[in-house]
């Protein structure tokens, strides 16, 4: 199968089991929200994806081939927007360009990526001197500049004023169309729901509910509703 497939994940920190036996998909064009209260186990799912944590168990593949194995397609946006403070924006891209060896062109491509994300008029600001809206932004960028096949995103509307969330649902929407898969955690429901394709909800590590805002939403209504009833019923 194309795109994400995960099975049976799961990740221990000591005793604490932070992630337990979740399997899921995410197919090319398509955006799954990873939703649940705090400490569910979001962000070490898309850690363990990204690379950045070693799963206890469980195998992920993309394309069929194993995940470790695929990380020059997979993109990661983390919670927190570090950035270069020495680095101009397009430096960043430049950066990127060099760490995945992007064949020449990528300039015309990174350009387009700032212009729709509107950090252009940004481009030659130093990572220091950007606002936290502009480094979240500039780390997405950073993201898809390689072209990624599965785009990995933390809590991406934390930070983001109203005209930037407009814009990373614009930009999330255009990396779909191109077939991109998309796995993105997120606490704001309304986003998820005008965005999602599918969600995944967890709670505790495990996972307590996946289907698509239709489904999810068929017997409550509204996903925030159907989201407390599921939290809240464990
Ligand atoms: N490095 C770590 N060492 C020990 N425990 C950890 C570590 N990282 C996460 N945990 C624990 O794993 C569980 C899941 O944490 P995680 O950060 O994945 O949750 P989350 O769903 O992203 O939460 P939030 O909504 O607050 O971002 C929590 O109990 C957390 O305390
Ligand atoms: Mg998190």
């Amino acid at each position: 199968m194309d795109g994400l497939r995960v099975e049976g994940l799961g990740k221990e920190y000591g005793d604490v089991a932070a992630v337990g036996d979740l399997s899921f998909e995410v197919r090319p064009g398509e955006i799954v929200g990873l939703l649940g209260p705090n400490g569910a186990g979001k962000t070490t799912t898309l850690h363990a994806l990204a690379g950045l944590v070693h799963p206890t168990s469980g195998r992920a593949y993309l394309d069929g081939v194993p995940i470790e194995r695929r990380k020059a397609l997979v993109g990661f946006v983390p919670e927190q927007p570090e950035v270069f403070p020495l680095l101009t924006v397009e430096e960043h891209l430049g950066f990127v360009a060099r760490a995945y060896s992007l064949a020449p062109g990528w300039e015309a491509a990174g350009r387009a990526i700032l212009r729709r994300l509107h950090l252009e008029e940004v481009s030659d600001r130093v990572g220091g001197a950007l606002s936290k809206g502009m480094k979240q932004k500039l780390l997405i960028a950073c993201a898809l500049l390689h072209q990624p096949k599965l785009l990995l995103v933390d809590e991406p509307m934390v930070g983001l004023d109203p005209a930037g969330q407009r814009e990373l649902v614009q930009s999330l929407r255009e990396v779909k169309l191109e077939g991109t898969a998309v796995l993105l955690s997120t606490h704001i429901l309304s986003s998820a729901e005008e965005i999602c394709d599918r969600v995944v909800i967890l709670q505790r590590g495990r996972l307590i509910a996946q289907g698509t805002l239709q489904e999810i939403t068929a017997q409550s209504g509204s996903l925030q509703e159907a989201f407390l009833g599921l939290t809240e019923a464990e």
